[in-house]
């Protein structure tokens, strides 16, 4: 006799949008893991949709003005299905909490970040026709047991959950208040995890968090087991050909065992990610990122003595609260000083209940941050050709990614730097094989080169 489950989706169809970090497409992975365990099927075709979720960003006021504008949008898909049932999940449904259904009638179910698992009753009570709310967040949950469904992946690179939250409490940032407490991940299903992917054929994973060199994992007794070098060096270990990446790192917390582990493995890549936010010692007093412009340059120099050829990238904020002309170059020069390979360059938005917002005021007008904003665009635009430039002539062991954009007969892959690489085919090379490859041309973005 054959027992069947009885599940509660019942083959509904699922449609999810993506926002935000890495942390959200990765969380996006593991709701869609723990729909499908209840009978609910995947799809990438709103049209056929019976719930819509939308996996929602607060880190900046035009990434959640973006949402709303889409939530305006799917009116003609509950126009056209009655019983459609759409859902905001993630940060903005952690900040704003019911706030979302008193402002926007067509949201059925509002889920935090730590409420994935309740999904399918949220779903269950919206399609009684009640609103399905949940926005608990949680000192312990990772999700550490939950196999992710791989979505949008080059079947390549894959991207690992190591821990959650954040407690860092940056004056002008709202995740520790969407994401909850830092909470690291047990490193056995970590482990576990890496090992799959490494079989499915992956060949690069991304260890991922929002302060992950702040991970710490801790045996019953409270005392710490596996820190995060140590958990570098058994993610390296899993396989000699299986490359690894992490983000993003904190620099208070990058540690001389960190750098000697990376610059000991060669399967560890040579590239961090060090947000700086600012070149300037007082500003980052009151960003509350607890280093100044000489510990950030210092970890600079150890990074650049132990690895020559490591890549160095960043996140800057201009025009922050009681940003002067003065604070801002030394941000430029900082710059200068580094020469980040790349960055992520943001105007400051003042975010609602930071301590920036109860305490502070944004007092740099919105065209000052424009053109403080256009300032940093255009000198990391120089650095990164130059970062480029510098590296015609060289040969890079390039992991193959798959073909080209543009054409067939070329294949892109990254250097172990995560510089992309665009290169003729040869025959039997395929994604997830090795190459070596010598550069012989660069645009802003791309490094052209030929197989050696
Ligand atoms: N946890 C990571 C980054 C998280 S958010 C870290 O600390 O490095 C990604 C980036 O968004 C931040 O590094 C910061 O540069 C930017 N950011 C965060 N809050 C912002 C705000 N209120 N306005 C503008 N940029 C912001
Ligand atoms: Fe935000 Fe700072 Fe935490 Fe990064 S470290 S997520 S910027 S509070
Ligand atoms: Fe945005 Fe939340 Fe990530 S606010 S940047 S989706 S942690």
């Amino acid at each position: 006799m054959k027992i069947e489950r009885v599940t509660t989706g019942g083959g509904r169809k699922l449609y999810i949008e993506t926002y935000g970090c890495q942390m959200n497409v990765g969380d996006t992975e593991i709701i869609v893991a723990i729909m499908q365990a209840e009978g609910y099927i995947y799809t990438r075709n709103i049209e056929d949709a019976d719930i819509i979720l939308v996996n929602t960003c607060s880190i900046r006021d035009n990434a959640e003005q973006r949402i709303w504008g889409r939530l305006k949008e799917f009116q003609r898909y509950k126009r056209a299905k009655r019983s459609l049932i759409v859902g905001i999940v993630g940060c903005m449904a952690e900040r704003l909490k019911e706030q979302l259904l008193e402002r926007e009638p067509i949201v059925d179910i509002v889920a935090g970040p730590d409420s994935y698992r309740d999904m399918p009753r949220l779903v269950e009570a919206a399609s009684a026709g009640s609103k399905g709310v949940n926005v608990q967040l949680s000192q312990e949950e990772t999700y550490g047991d939950i196999r992710p469904v791989r979505l949008d992946s080059n079947g390549v690179s894959a991207f690992v959950s190591i821990m959650r939250g954040c407690i860092n409490m940056c004056a002008y940032c709202v995740v520790p208040y969407t994401r909850g407490i830092e909470r690291s991940r047990d490193p056995q299903t970590i482990l576990r995890e890496i090992g799959e992917i490494y079989e499915a054929g992956y060949r690069e994973v991304t260890l991922l968090g929002q302060n992950v060199n702040s991970y710490r994992w801790k045996n019953e007794a409270g005392e710490v087991v596996v820190d995060f070098p140590r958990l570098m060096e058994m993610a390296a270990g899993v396989a000699p050909d299986l490359r690894v990446r992490f983000a993003t790192s904190h620099p208070k917390d990058l540690s001389d065992r960190l750098i000697e582990v990376m610059a000991s493995h060669h399967n560890i890549c040579k590239a961090i990610h060090l947000p700086a936010q600012s070149g300037s010692s007082r500003m980052l007093q009151i960003m509350n990122r607890k280093y100044t412009r000489e510990w950030y340059l210092d970890r600079i120099a150890a990074i650049r003595k132990a690895m020559p050829d490591c890549a160095i990238t960043t996140d800057l904020i201009a025009g922050f609260c009681t940003e002067t002309l003065e604070d801002h170059a030394e941000t430029l020069s900082l710059m200068r000083e580094v020469g980040y390979e790349s960055a992520f360059m943001f105007k400051f938005s003042l975010r609602p209940n930071t301590f920036a917002a109860r305490h502070m005021t944004d007092d740099v007008s919105e065209e000052e941050k424009t053109r403080r904003l256009t300032e940093i665009i255009n000198l990391q635009n120089e650095l990164s050709i130059a970062s480029n430039r510098r590296d015609v002539g060289k040969e890079f062991e390039v992991l193959i990614e798959g073909h080209s954009k543009r054409s067939e007969e070329q294949l892109c892959g990254r250097t172990s730097q995560n510089k992309m690489v665009v290169f003729d085919a040869a025959r039997g090379l395929k994604a997830g094989d090795y190459a070596t490859v010598r550069i012989t041309d660069c645009s802003s973005a791309t490094l052209f080169g030929e197989l050696v």
